[in-house]
């Protein structure tokens, strides 16, 4: 197990590159970070009319963020709810729907 205490000198002047390779670390990151705050997605400023989207990352999961018909913001797991087959590859877009590849659930 990492021990946090060790990672960043008491005056903050050096940090140890354990932060960039350490699975533990990257794992209480998931845990205690991406796993229970708010996170950024996009801007709405970017996704203006219906239909258009952006992909983004919420740690290990991929989300699609997408303008709805009645001009609301949505976000959903990129995943198709028959067999989690991924529905959207592309970074972002406009489409009417997504289908997935697969069984052409949409
Ligand atoms: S896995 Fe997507 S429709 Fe079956």
């Amino acid at each position: 197990m990492v021990d946090i205490d060790k990672l960043v000198k008491d005056d903050g002047s050096e940090q140890s590159r354990e932060i960039f390779w350490n699975q533990d670390l990257y794992n209480l990151e998931i845990e205690r970070i991406f796993g229970r705050c708010w996170l950024f997605l996009t801007h709405e400023s970017l996704i203006p009319k219906h239909g258009d989207f952006v992909s983004a990352r919420m740690a290990e999961e991929e989300i699609i963020v997408c303008r709805q018909k009645d001009d609301s913001v949505r976000a959903f797991v990129n995943s198709c709810t028959h067999r989690g087959n991924q529905v959207c590859h592309a970074e972002s877009g406009n489409t009417r729907a997504f289908v997935c590849n697969y069984h052409g659930w949409a």
